[in-house]
């Protein structure tokens, strides 16, 4: 019976997913971000967790209410303290979804008083963030599987799949940017699923965890687990 395996499918299967945004402290009061709101992530957790998984999320800070799901649960702010928290479960996983919206770059310095007004204008100094997902694929195991996620404007496929090479990934979803109700804040999603030998999977515009479904038939057709 199809339809009573499918609930099992991931039944003693650890799955960590990292989801929502990071924040950089630029001082004390002020912080660089984006607009992820964690949605697509929370699909995931929860279509794995219903499934039979063990999910872990990691997450930056959302308005969503993941404290009664029952996910063993690690909020964080920064990047690094998003990769310190999923470095120190990545070896005991089966599966890792990287859906965090994490911030490539960050204030070098953060001021440690609040920064005064001052001239016509202002520099912030940046630096470049330790990337999560490239840095766990490098001790990735042949029996773990990564997914990831690419939010592209431009060249999305060739994109895409550069991402799926250099982060070791086995499958990437890539967000339709452009497409209306698709994307970050959104119910709804629109994606194009890639696995490492070109086959790819194209979804309608559907609710988040709709999709959230179909990326774990992706995960299920994987030649991991023959
Ligand atoms: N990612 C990550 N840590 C980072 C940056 C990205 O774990 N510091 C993960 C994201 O969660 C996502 C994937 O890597 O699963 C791709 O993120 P994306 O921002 O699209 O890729 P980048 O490599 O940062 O490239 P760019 O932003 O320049 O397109
Ligand atoms: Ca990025």
């Amino acid at each position: 019976n199809r339809f009573f395996s499918s609930l099992l499918d991931f039944k003693g299967k650890k799955v960590m997913v990292t989801m929502g945004p990071t924040q950089e402290a630029i001082d004390p009061v002020r912080f660089i971000s984006n607009h992820s709101s964690g949605k697509m992530g929370l699909a995931i957790a929860k279509a794995f967790q219903k499934q039979g998984a063990e999910v872990f999320v990691v997450s930056g800070p959302v308005s969503l209410d993941l404290g009664s799901e029952g996910f063993h649960l690690y909020s964080v702010h920064s990047v690094d303290e998003m990769y310190k928290a999923a470095k120190s479960i990545h070896d005991q996983m089966d599966i890792c979804v990287f859906a965090a919206a994490v911030a490539d770059y960050s204030p070098k310095v953060i001021a440690s008083e609040k920064i005064k007004k001052q001239g016509e204008e202002l520099s912030i100094l940046l630096k470049k963030n330790v990337d999560i997902a490239l840095e766990l694929g490098k001790s990735k195991r042949s029996n773990q599987i990564h997914v990831g996620f690419a939010l592209e404007t431009e060249k999305e496929e060739l994109h895409a799949k550069a991402k799926l090479e250099r982060k070791n990934f086995d499958l990437i979803v890539l967000n339709s940017a452009k497409e209306e109700g698709a994307g970050f804040q959104h119910d709804t999603n629109k994606v194009k699923i890639f696995h490492k030998d070109g086959k790819a999977v194209q979804s309608d515009l559907l609710p988040k965890s709709k999709i959230a479904d179909l990326i774990l038939d992706e995960v299920k057709n994987l030649p991991v687990w023959v």
